[in-house]
């Protein structure tokens, strides 16, 4: 029986040849209209470095995603274009493969129609303050880069792209930045040497007692869930997220339950970069979040002791594995 699962495995890897997922995570979902292929993926790998998306040439999906930086900014809030502060805090794009919604109040439904955004954002990458206007602009000036048309010919037949197949490449791209294989995976896999006694004991607390795991769920540490979980709603016009989306009242303040993978690369932590330190989230978790009408009712203080809280940002760490680091941004651009 398991060798006719390995060999159906080792075969379905031969035929279709997606790359493989780190140990710990489950396969990744090719969505059927932007399948797997090696050069789209290298396609996407150019332009996602590429400044010359942006209107002045100055800013790439990596200026905030950046490779040496576990895929954020390591600042707070997001800076864009011409200096210009945005709102939120740019989260890592490792393992977005598996995000059910992207953005922090899930306003797009996949990496295509989010890649297509941060182009057209006046705040990121854009100049026009229309996204029709911005996109044409974008893709107009891509096209003129013979390099290009070449690339993009091989990749989907035609020289004279449109923005959806920029998004589509870079979408291809970003799937395969994964991370998994961490300590904790070993762990699970059998290793009892790879987490340390106090991670060990972190991650009973992490599932037990401190409650986290009810909205951060392995795999990806996520339930892919919204909640409000009091940050930010101090503010005089506090950040409603998801709401402005759904218009629902419930939503209101709720963000996206985000993975914890390579956490402790990602800081400044939240939607609004407000804790610098893994030390610092245990502690707001401790005291059971700030109360708000629309705090998530799994909300509650927690009791832990300062050796407790300790071990579970020792757990933290333990979220840190491979796959990503194997990721460089190119040496030349097309011409
Ligand atoms: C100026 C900084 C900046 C630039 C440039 C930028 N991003 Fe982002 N990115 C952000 C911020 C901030 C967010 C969160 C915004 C929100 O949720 O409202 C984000 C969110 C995302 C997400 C969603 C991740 C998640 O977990 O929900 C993905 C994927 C992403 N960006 C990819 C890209 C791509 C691809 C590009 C280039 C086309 C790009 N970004 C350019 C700052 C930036
Ligand atoms: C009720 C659901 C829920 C529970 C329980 C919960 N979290 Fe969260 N967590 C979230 C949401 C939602 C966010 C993002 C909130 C925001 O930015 O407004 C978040 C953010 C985080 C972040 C910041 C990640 C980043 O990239 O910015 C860390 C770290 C974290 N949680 C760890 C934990 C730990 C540890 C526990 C247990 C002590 C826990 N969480 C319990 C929902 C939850």
């Amino acid at each position: 029986m398991l060798r006719t699962v390995f060999l159906f495995l080792f075969l379905s890897l031969y035929l279709y040849g997606d790359p493989p997922v780190p140990i710990g995570m489950p396969p990744v979902v090719w969505p059927k209209d932007n399948p797997y292929c090696a050069e789209k993926a290298e396609l996407g790998r150019l332009l996602f470095f590429d400044k010359r998306l942006s209107a002045n040439g100055t800013i790439a999906c990596a200026s905030c995603h950046d490779p040496a930086k576990a895929f954020t900014d390591s600042t707070p809030l997001a800076v864009g274009i011409e200096d210009k502060k945005g709102t939120r805090h740019a989260p890592s794009i490792i393992n977005s493969a598996y995000n059910g919604l992207q953005f922090w109040d899930g306003r797009a439904s996949t990496l295509e129609d989010q890649a297509e955004g941060p182009i057209a954002n006046p705040n990121e990458m854009a100049s026009e303050l229309d996204p029709e206007e911005a996109h044409k602009v974008c893709v107009d000036k891509l096209r003129k880069i013979p390099g290009y048309r070449t690339l993009f010919k091989k990749v989907f037949g035609c020289e004279d792209f449109t923005i959806e197949q920029v998004a589509m490449a870079i979408a291809t791209f970003e799937r395969t930045i994964l991370s998994g294989d961490s300590p904790y995976d070993r762990y699970i896999a059998g290793d009892h040497y790879a987490l340390s006694p106090s991670q060990v004991q972190g991650m009973n607390l992490f599932f037990g007692k401190a409650n986290c795991s009810v909205c951060h769920k392995p795999p990806n540490f996520t339930d892919n869930d919204f909640s409000n979980i009091g940050i930010g709603m101090r503010a005089k016009e506090p950040d409603l997220g998801r709401y402005y989306i759904t218009g629902i009242e419930k939503d209101k303040g709720a963000f996206k339950v985000p993975s914890l993978r390579e956490v402790s690369r990602t800081g400044p932590y939240m939607h609004n970069g407000g804790f610098n330190s893994l030390a610092l989230v245990i502690y707001y978790y401790n005291i059971g979040g700030a109360k708000n009408p629309w705090l998530d009712s799994r909300m509650k203080p927690l009791n832990l002791n300062e050796n407790e809280q300790k071990e579970i940002v020792d757990f933290l760490y333990a979220l840190s594995g491979e796959g990503w680091q194997d990721v460089r941004a190119p040496q030349k651009f097309p011409e």
